[in-house]
């Protein structure tokens, strides 16, 4: 299949979300791991794809995040940049690929120069705060990610809500505030309290984007596998299989939009 034609309308930017959060028009994101479903997606209205290292579990079949390196980010990234002309493309830092700020700008430069990445996400708050300030100095765009940390799961002892009593909320809003002041353009909030996430929501002038984090945030993303039914198990309590009520993946990803847009989803069913 020839490469898709860029045809308006305009690709998003980092002032487009920050546009849409002021205007409270809700954000619609989802993974994606290749190029036939980036051109689905943004045909579909997604306006941000985020090449997540989910892909270690939803593709490799790993229990973790943790065994996927750069070249596998690489490669998917690069997968999705052939064909998405309009979406922000985002892209995991995977672990250990961002331990030392030089690490993590070498990192950066494969993802953004081999991959297409037009912006990074590494996972944490206070740890990485310099890291994140020192590659915005160097002109690559940060999306920052807490709460549930899948890269650090054996040190949280497991996949659970973060931020439930106050200390913990207090430090994920703390985390958060310096997130934004060292330069981060966009949050990932996974896996905590809807009321911290409102709170973090309208502290900061930076988009949210929640999973498992309630209704409030600027914009929702989700597994794209988890959303078609596809991965195994039992549904998360905080995902909704899009498939199922709809008569194909098109129409699923169509329906996730619109409910996104519209704040039917998430509901309270799918609040932790
Ligand atoms: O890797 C991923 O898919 C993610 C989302 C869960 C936010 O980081």
């Amino acid at each position: 299949m020839p490469p898709k034609q860029a045809t308006s309308p305009k690709p998003v930017t980092v002032s487009t979300l920050t546009r849409m959060k002021q205007s409270g028009e809700k954000i619609a994101c989802l993974t994606c791991y290749d190029a036939s479903f980036a051109q689905l997606l943004e045909d579909a209205g997604v306006e941000v794809l985020l090449v997540g290292d989910s892909l270690g579990m939803v593709l490799q079949g790993h229990d973790t995040t943790l065994p996927v390196v750069v070249a596998d980010m690489v490669y998917h990234a690069a997968c999705v940049s052939r064909r998405a002309m309009r979406a922000l493309r985002v892209v995991d830092l995977p672990f250990m690929s961002y331990s030392s700020q030089d690490q993590a700008l070498g990192t950066s430069a494969r993802l953004m120069r081999e991959g297409g990445a037009q912006m990074v996400k590494p996972e944490g708050g206070a740890v990485i705060v310099d890291t994140v300030r020192y590659l915005t100095e160097h002109g690559v765009p940060v999306c920052g990610h807490l709460g549930l940390l899948p890269q650090s799961v054996h040190k949280l002892g497991g996949y659970r809500v973060q931020g439930r009593d106050k200390a913990a909320a207090d430090a994920i809003l703390q985390d958060a505030k310096a997130l934004e002041q060292a330069g981060a353009s966009m949050l990932v909030l996974e896996c905590i309290p809807s009321e911290l996430a409102q709170k973090i929501t309208k502290t900061l002038a930076i988009p949210t984007i929640g999973i498992g984090a309630g209704p409030h945030c600027d914009g929702q993303v989700l597994v794209l596998y988890d959303m078609l039914g596809v991965t195994p198990g039992k549904r998360l309590k905080f995902s909704k299989n899009f498939l199922a009520d709809t008569g194909s993946v098109a129409d699923a990803v169509r329906a996730y939009v619109d409910a996104v847009k519209s704040g039917a989803f998430p509901s309270a069913e799918h609040e932790m």
